[in-house]
């Protein structure tokens, strides 16, 4: 059953009134649950583009075009207002970006528990499941550090704790490991892996590692605001540097009707 699922997706961004760029120019796209999929693609093909659209970040274009449709875990997420988006983000959703994003006057537990704050659940509890988060991705011993006072990795770890807090439904990440070397990598594509197993969360990472991508259930690729490939990979790594598994093309999502995939 699909977690995710998205039609006539198109985004331009008006910079005057002759100059515009056309980021996503039509996209069909379907998440299934507790998929584990990479979003590949040269620079500018519109990879954040769509993972802001899908993580309800930004609204899809309704001009110029046949009306967008985007459906989240069954509900039709393309006509609530922002606070209601806002609401299942912050529920539902679990971001991780390249740049860590850590406020950092605060220590990483309290980084963690503003983040299950902000989805209503109150101090001492928010506190509590802070430091099981961060348990869970290895960093319990670090909870009272500050983000200066750890390396990228676990700075990463944190945020990844940040996104996992509130038991998400979709974790979705934009070059989360675009910082790090390949041993903090594999570090991190483990924890996101490990949770996607046990907890069945649906994993969105934007990459340009092919080796991250070949870890992953599923390569999305996109250029020039497109989707011009979709493959499934047929055993997944299960590090990066693995050897490179074999993998199944399977037409461009754009080209099957939604429903069937
Ligand atoms: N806020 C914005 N305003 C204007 N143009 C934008 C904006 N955000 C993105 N673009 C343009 O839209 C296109 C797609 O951008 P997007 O960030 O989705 O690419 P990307 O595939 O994520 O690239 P990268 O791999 O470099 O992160 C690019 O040409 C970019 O210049
Ligand atoms: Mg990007």
């Amino acid at each position: 059953m699909s977690l995710l699922e998205g039609t006539n997706l198109r985004k331009t961004y008006r910079m005057s009134r002759r100059t515009s760029v056309e980021a996503l120019r039509g996209v069909d796209v379907s998440i299934a649950r507790g998929e584990m999929v990479a979003i590949m693609g040269p620079s500018g093909s519109g990879k954040s583009t769509l993972m802001h659209l899908l993580g309800l970040l930004h609204a899809p274009d309704i001009n110029d075009g046949p009306a967008p449709t985007l459906r989240f875990n069954g509900t039709d997420v393309t006509t609530l207002s922002d606070r209601e988006r806002t609401r299942i983000r912050a529920r539902s959703m679990g971001f991780v970006f390249q740049s860590f994003n850590l406020v950092p006057t605060l220590t990483a537990e309290e980084n963690v528990a503003l983040a299950a704050e902000y989805a209503g659940t109150s101090g001492g509890p928010a506190r509590q499941a802070a430091r099981e988060a961060l348990a869970s991705v290895g960093l319990g011993d670090r909870a009272t550090h500050r983000p200066m006072e750890l390396s990228g990795g676990e700075q990463q770890r944190v945020a990844i704790a940040r996104a996992l807090v509130n038991d998400p439904t979709l974790v979705l990440g934009d070059e989360p490991t675009g910082n790090l070397d390949s041993a903090r990598t594999a570090e991190v594509l483990a924890i996101l892996r490990k949770f996607n197993r046990e907890r069945g969360q649906t994993v969105l990472l934007v990459t340009h590692d092919a080796e991250v991508g070949e870890t992953c259930d599923r390569i999305i690729r996109m250029r020039d605001g497109m989707i011009v490939g979709d493959e499934r990979v047929a055993q997944a790594a299960e590090t990066v540097g693995a050897a490179a598994p074999r993998r199944i093309a399977v037409p461009s999502a754009a080209a099957i009707p939604v429903a069937a995939i």
